[in-house]
C-alpha cells in the first residue's frame, strides 16, 4: 500500500482520480500553491486535506510517496527534496530538463535508498501493455526496427504562461513519450540526428522552441529507429492516425499500438493478423473525465505496478538511472536541433560526469 502525496494539481488531479479509484493507494494530502485550485479540487473530489505547503507533505510521517506533477523545470528540486525527506517518489515525464543535476540525485537515491519511477504513462496504456507483451513471448522474432510518433494540437497549452518560457520545449514535454518507446525497445541507442522548427502557429502565439521535429536514431548494435512530433497544428481523424503511436518490427511479424482509439495490430509469426479494439468499459478506464487529453486510468496502473515494487521490493521501470538515460537521449536530440549534426549520447553523459 502506498501512502502518497501528490504535488500539482493540474494533471496531479488524473492521479488524484488514479489514487481514490486504486485499492493499493492510500491518498493522503493534494498540494498546489494555488489555494483556489487546492478547493477547487478538493470540491470535484470530495477530498478535503489539501495544503499550500510542499513541507507539509514533506514532513508529515505517514507519508511513503510524493508524486510529482509540478511544471518540468521544478522536477529536480522536487525530486531532492522528497528524497531528503526519505520519501519513494513518482516523477510525471519528463523526469527532469537538463542533466545537470542528474548526478547529484542519483547520489542521492543512493544514499537515502529510497525509489524513484518515472511516471512514464504511455507505457501504461492497454495498447502499448499488450503490444510490449506479444513482443517478449517471441511473436515478432528478433526486433529490427521501431518507429514511434507523438502529433497532437497542443494550441490549447500555449495559454499557460510555462509554455511560453524559453526553459519549456516540446522535445521534453511531447517526444519524452516516443523517445521512451524507442529506448524501451532498444535501450542502448548511441547517436541521433534530427532537424526541427517553430510551425508558424507556433510563432505567432511566441513559442520559444521547436513545435514541430523529425529524428533518427542508431544503437549501439547498429539497429535503428525514428520518432516525429508536431504539436500546434491539427492532426488526422483519430480512425485514420492515432496522435500517439509505436510500430515494432521483428524478423517474423509486426505491430502497432495507438494510443487513440485503444487500438492494436498485429501480423505474428505464424502470418495471422489480428485488430484489437478495446470496448466502452476499458475506454472509461482510462477517460473518466472530458475528452481524452488526461491519464487517469494510465496512472491508476502505474501507481499499482509502483505500490507492488515496494511491496515485493522490485525495481519499477523506468527507474531513475533509466529516467536520466531519457533526458541524456534527449538532450543529445537538442544538440542535433541546434548543430544539424549527429550527436553521440556518450558526450552528453560525459560533459555530466555520468557514464
Ligand atoms: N502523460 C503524462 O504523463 C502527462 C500529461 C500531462 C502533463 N504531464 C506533466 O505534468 C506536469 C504538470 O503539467 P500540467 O499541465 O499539470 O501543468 P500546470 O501548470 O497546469 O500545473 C502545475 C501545477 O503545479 C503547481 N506548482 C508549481 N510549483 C509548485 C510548488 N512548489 N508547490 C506546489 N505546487 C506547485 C502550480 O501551481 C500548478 O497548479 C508537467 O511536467 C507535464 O509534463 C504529464
Amino acid at each position: 500500500m502506498l501512502t502518497l502525496g501528490i504535488l500539482g494539481l493540474g494533471e496531479g488531479r488524473s492521479t488524484m482520480s488514479a489514487a481514490l479509484n486504486s485499492s493499493k493507494v492510500k491518498l493522503k494530502t493534494i498540494c498546489d500553491l494555488n489555494e483556489d485550485l487546492c478547493k477547487h479540487r478538493s470540491k470535484e473530489f470530495q477530498f478535503f486535506n489539501y495544503t499550500t505547503k510542499y513541507e507539509d507533505m514533506l514532513n508529515d510521517p505517514e507519508i511513503d510517496s510524493i508524486a510529482i506533477y509540478t511544471p518540468d523545470k521544478w522536477h529536480a528540486e522536487h525530486i531532492k527534496q522528497a528524497l531528503l525527506a526519505n520519501k519513494h517518489v513518482v516523477c510525471t515525464k519528463p523526469l527532469i530538463d537538463d542533466l545537470s543535476k542528474a548526478k547529484e540525485l542519483l547520489d542521492l537515491q543512493n544514499k537515502t535508498g529510497k525509489k524513484l519511477f518515472v511516471g512514464q504513462s504511455s507505457r501504461f496504456f492497454e495498447p502499448a501493455k499488450r503490444q510490449r507483451k506479444d513482443f517478449e513471448a517471441g511473436l515478432l522474432g528478433e526486433l529490427i526496427t521501431v518507429e514511434s510518433h507523438y502529433h497532437a494540437d497542443h494550441r490549447w497549452f500555449l495559454e499557460k504562461s510555462w509554455a511560453l518560457e524559453s526553459s519549456f520545449k516540446w522535445l521534453y514535454g511531447g517526444l519524452s513519450h516516443p523517445v521512451d518507446f524507442i529506448r524501451w525497445y532498444l535501450p542502448d541507442i548511441e547517436e541521433v540526428m534530427g532537424y526541427g522548427m517553430i510551425s508558424s502557429n507556433g510563432k505567432a502565439a511566441g513559442l520559444k522552441n521547436e513545435d514541430t521535429m523529425h529524428f533518427i536514431f542508431r544503437a549501439t548494435d547498429g539497429r535503428i529507429a525514428r520518432v516525429s512530433g508536431a504539436y500546434t497544428g491539427p492532426i488526422q481523424p483519430a480512425q485514420r492516425d492515432s496522435g500517439m503511436s509505436v510500430i515494432v518490427r521483428g524478423t517474423e511479424g509486426a505491430s502497432q499500438a495507438d494510443y487513440h482509439e485503444l487500438r492494436y495490430a498485429i501480423t505474428d509469426k505464424t502470418g495471422e493478423e489480428k485488430i484489437v479494439q478495446w470496448g466502452d468499459k476499458t475506454i472509461k478506464y482510462y477517460f473518466r473525465f472530458e475528452g481524452q487529453s488526461h491519464h487517469a486510468g494510465e496512472y491508476q496502473n502505474y501507481l499499482e505496478y509502483f505500490a507492488d515494487s515496494i511491496t515485493n521490493n522490485t525495481t519499477a521501470y523506468p527507474d531513475l538511472k533509466e529516467g536520466i538515460g531519457t533526458i541524456a537521449l534527449l538532450q543529445a536530440m537538442d544538440r542535433s536541433l541546434k548543430t544539424g549534426a549527429p550527436v553521440k549520447v556518450s558526450e552528453i553523459l560525459k560533459t555530466h560526469g555520468l557514464s
